[in-house]
């Protein structure tokens, strides 16, 4: 008797002590995904903030209308107080500026527009001492026509003779045409004669970035390099960009390259469009390309020691090819493929439903152990309060805030800050230059890339001033402190569901800890919902940890969970009062507590049976 006593007292304290023995591991359901991290380490960049910095347009320092490095150093506390703890700046080199430093002259050299190396480092100082780490741009695909190593190639010098894509050309009855159909993505043929080597070029973009020959080693060399010579300036990583255009198809045995073939939803033969990239994007290779990068940055990290060097990569593709950037069983890759989805999948229109879907598809996706990552906005991008609605920017921050993983920001999306038009004569992104007056709205990227308002002065404080014009949403900040205090943020388990075609509940769970819910609502009307009918193992009470301005309740405030009022567009945080809520069972039995009382049961009818 007293050992069944004692058998059941040891059951009872042992789960009272430790919720989560005999507690199984959450099963996937369609809306739920149980990604979380219960004991490993978490490197910096699996829960980092991320934000992107548009040099040109952040802050100008010397007052010559352009953004400068000197200005990102002074910004950086601005940074450091949203709660940001890591920066990714789009080219800082040297450049003609065709695309905006998306052509590069020089590669390891910065460009004068934006400072010097003294600069750079001062930068580099002043970050570390803010604790935010520094990621640059690291352009693989092409040069800029200007840089040396075209020069030289296009002179046939044998050392770079073959850095590029060059070809003679199809002669059809005496007359030379480019060496296949192939379109640049900023229109018209990607290939472009050059009179000095009497031979065509590929150009991926424009034609003053012809593309690297990849097929060469002596090019995977040198730009290997040019990752060890940032590397050796401190750098904490890099984002890569145009990933999917590095390698294009070999030419075949006759030395020639093939056509791709038609997409018939589009008749203009200019367009990017036009063509399916079958012999131009996604090719194997370039994983493999990746992967040697990523062993790059850690030899790097082996020598020098210190914290994890990162790859971002720009991989606008398949979902299942996007994947395999993270790496595989032999081979480490990307830590963070750039999650373009909340882009590409939701539109103003999106229903709750529709969320939940592209939330759970990067979540499902996603290979065991790996960070997920969430990008609303970038350069290349209308900016997020234009796409998905001005009114939902607060919400849009509060979901990125509060999935799991890393999240990044593009400068001026904590502000809301909208898409600026920008008249045909203004224009100066070459993806629209290269289309004509009536069409170049729709492939413009200047009305994203305009400066940085940081007051409501007429230049909008970007040349001398620190405050921000429009107010920085509160909730910005306090998301990020948020997700930096609470181990449940940082590594819990994920639900996500669309209560409605209204409202969208994100659960995160951890054991022993508090459960948060982030609450979303998409549309114009009020909405009540019961959240026990969604998530029946909530407690009756919730406490309000975050609002918008458009909530009706207050930080501190306690909501019923069967029955709380969103405003329109409204989004809460929500937190759980009490720890034995946060045990989160998702409706499976826990084992212990279970023998616990069969035991007092066995205990009771022993008792009962021995009188
Ligand atoms: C990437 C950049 C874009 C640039 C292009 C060519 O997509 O984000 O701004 O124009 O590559 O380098």
């Amino acid at each position: 008797m007293i050992k069944y006593r004692l058998i059941a007292f040891l059951a009872v304290l042992l789960q009272l002590h430790c919720p989560t023995l005999g507690q199984p591991y959450p099963n996937y359901h369609a809306d739920f995904v149980g990604i979380g991290d219960h004991g490993a380490d978490l490197k910096w960049w699996q829960t980092a903030a991320f934000y992107q910095i548009y040099p040109r347009s952040f802050k100008d320092s010397n007052g010559d209308g352009v953004g400068d490095l000197n200005g990102i150093a002074e910004q950086l506390p601005y940074l450091k107080e949203l709660g940001i703890t890591a920066t990714w700046l789009s080219p800082i080199f040297t450049s003609p500026m065709a695309d905006f430093g998306y052509d590069i002259a020089n590669f390891t050299e910065i460009a004068p527009i934006f400072g010097t190396m003294a600069d750079f480092e001062h930068l580099m100082e002043v970050a570390k001492k803010l604790d935010i780490k520094i990621i640059l741009d690291f352009v693989p695909n092409h040069s800029s026509d200007e840089c040396e190593w075209f020069r030289r190639s296009a002179a046939r010098d044998p050392e770079f003779k073959d850095f590029y894509v060059w070809h003679p050309g199809r002669m059809e009855n005496g007359n030379r045409h480019p060496p296949s159909n192939w379109i640049s993505v900023f229109r018209g043929s990607a290939w472009q004669w050059h009179e000095g080597r009497q031979e065509f070029y590929l150009h991926q973009f424009v034609k003053k970035q012809p593309d690297l020959n990849y097929r060469n080693p002596k090019v995977r060399e040198t730009m290997s390099n040019v990752l060890r010579f940032w590397l050796g300036k401190g750098v904490a990583g890099f984002r890569i960009d145009a990933v999917p255009h590095v390698f294009e198809i070999a030419p075949d045995n006759q030395n020639q390259y093939r056509d791709e073939p038609r997409n018939d939803w589009d008749n203009d033969p200019e367009d990017y469009g036009y063509l399916q990239h079958i012999y131009t994007k996604d090719q194997p290779e370039t994983i493999d390309l990746v992967y040697s990068w990523r062993a790059v940055l850690d030899a790097h990290q082996r020598e020098h020691g210190g914290e994890d060097r990162i790859l971002m990569a720009e991989t606008y593709s398949p979902i299942d090819i996007v994947m395999q950037y993270y790496g595989n069983a032999t081979a480490e890759g990307a830590q963070l493929p750039f999650n373009f989805l909340l882009i590409s999948e939701l539109s103003n229109s999106s229903n709750a439903h529709a969320y939940e879907g592209t939330v759970l598809k990067w979540l499902q996706h996603m290979p065991k152990g790996r960070t997920a990552n969430w990008v609303l906005g970038n350069h290349d991008q209308p900016r997020v309060g234009s796409r998905l609605g001005r009114d939902r920017v607060d919400m849009l921050n509060m979901l990125t805030a509060t999935l799991p993983g890393a999240s990044v920001t593009y400068q001026g999306e904590e502000l809301g800050m909208t898409n600026v038009w920008i008249s045909w004569k203004d224009t100066v992104d070459p993806s629209a230059c290269n289309t004509n007056p009536s069409i170049y709205e729709q492939y413009s990227r200047d009305p994203e890339r305009t400066p940085f308002q940081w007051t409501d002065a007429q230049d909008a404080g970007f040349s001398n001033a620190s405050k921000t014009w429009l107010p920085i949403a509160v909730d910005y900040k306090e998301l990020w402190q948020l997700r930096k205090q609470s181990q449940t943020l940082k590594r819990g388990e994920t639900e996500v569901k669309a209560l409605s075609d209204a409202v969208l509940a994100v659960k995160r769970y951890l054991e022993r800890d508090s459960t948060y819910l982030t609450l979303l609502n998409i549309y114009d009307g009020v909405e009540t919902i019961n959240l026990l009918q969604s998530f029946p193992d909530l407690p009756p009470q919730l406490k309000v940890v975050v609002v918008t301005e458009r909530s009706q309740v207050k930080v501190g405030d306690l909501v019923n969970s069967t029955s709380l009022q969103l405003q329109p567009k409204d989004s809460l945080v929500l937190q759980t009062t009490s720890s034995y809520y946060s045990y989160a069972t998702n409706g499976e039995t826990r084992f212990l507590p279970v023998l616990g009382v069969y035991l007092w049961l066995a205990q009771v009818g022993l008792y009962l049976s021995s009188r």
